[in-house]
């Protein structure tokens, strides 16, 4: 099993390099070799059958050469955060959508030449799903995004959907949560603030909360995010049906369930580092995102969520402050 990693150099790239390069295997079958693919150089862990690709998905011509191989299995998740999305339009859709559409069209050329037909696993997001929202989103509810993000992602469903129709990969769309606690340095996510009034405080530093604590969100941990592009790797999409795009399993929860839990495992001196600094602006926007979902069609395909953000900041401390070993 050939894999390519698009995106490696980011986050969930590369903890999703660092766990299937632990378990050498993936769905029962063994890794012979990655190719890792991203803006900024990847980095593969030494010793392991890996080529590492500084590649920007949007320059013409690139998608084939990250395909070159016929990797059977492809991670897409190279992509530009909501935040930024939304600050600069163009390239929100140069990389989001153009870029997608880019490795999509690659592949079916080579389908075409030679009847090559990967695996393929896109990470989508909730922010498919735009307000007015219902207090929990059923599997039926529309997508109708209010963002551009939410728009770039909405278009590449529509686009997996209809390009494993034809036969040309074999795609699964996986909604992913807002990723809690992400590891390291702020992003340009909007949602950032829910990461940082944990990670901060639980290193002795002050975070800025920005929204009141009655706000409600939907979450996973990095950790099982990287359980569920797994999981999906493996998964037989015959039982998906046409309906290839998927609402991952989460913990909704308001921002005062997540300090009570940072007061469960690191005490009140930790969440006396919260400091409120209310934000209109901030609290507008996160107010209109999902709160909860009905994720029953990905639970009864063996997806598995969190159940509660001790949980989530454990899986922090032991992936993140403990060991010296891990990527952040
Ligand atoms: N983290 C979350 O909360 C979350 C939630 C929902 C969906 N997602 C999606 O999951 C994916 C990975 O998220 P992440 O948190 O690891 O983000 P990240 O920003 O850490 O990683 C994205 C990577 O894509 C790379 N990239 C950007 N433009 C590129 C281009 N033109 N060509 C090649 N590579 C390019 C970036 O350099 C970066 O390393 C993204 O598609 C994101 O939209 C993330």
């Amino acid at each position: 099993m050939k894999i390519l990693i698009i995106g490696a150099a980011g986050m969930i790239g590369r903890k999703l390099l660092h766990r299937l390069a632990a378990e050498g295997e993936i769905g029962g079958q063994k890794i012979a070799g990655f190719t890792l693919a991203d803006v900024i150089a990847p980095q593969a862990p030494p010793g392991l059958p890996a080529r590492a690709l500084t590649a920007d998905l949007t320059i013409p011509g690139a998608a084939q050469t990250l395909i070159a191989d016929r990797p059977d299995l492809i991670f897409h998740l190279a992509g530009i955060v909501s935040g930024e999305a939304e600050k600069n339009f163009e390239k929100g859709y140069q990389v989001n959508l153009d870029g997608t559409r880019a490795l999509f069209e690659a592949i079916r050329r080579e389908h075409e030449g030679s009847g090559y037909r990967p695996k393929l696993i896109f990470t989508s997001s909730v922010a498919v799903f735009g307000a007015p929202l219902p207090d929990v989103i059923g599997e039926d509810f529309l997508t109708a995004p209010l963002t551009s993000y939410g728009t770039q992602k909405a278009i590449a469903e529509l686009l997996l959907a209809d390009y494993s129709r034809r036969g040309f990969f074999d795609g699964i769309g996986i909604r992913l949560p807002t990723i809690c606690i992400r590891p390291g340095a702020p992003n340009a996510a909007a949602s950032g603030f829910f990461s940082n009034i944990l990670r901060e405080p639980l290193v002795g530093r002050e975070a800025i909360l920005p929204v009141p604590d009655t706000l409600r969100h939907w979450f996973a941990s990095p950790r099982t995010a990287i359980s569920f592009l797994v999981h999906a790797a493996s998964l037989d999409t015959t039982a998906l049906g046409p309906r290839r795009n998927l609402n991952m399993p989460g913990l909704s929860a308001t921002v005062a369930d997540a300090i009570d839990a940072l007061k469960t495992v690191a005490g009140e001196d930790a969440v006396n580092l919260i400091r409120r600094e209310p934000d209109e602006g901030i609290t507008r926007m996160i107010s209109a995102w999902a709160r909860d979902f009905d994720a029953s069609r990905a639970i009864s395909l063996g997806f598995v969520g969190e159940t509660s953000f001790e949980d989530i900041i454990r899986i922090h401390i032991e992936d993140e402050l403990t060991g010296s070993a891990k990527p952040s």
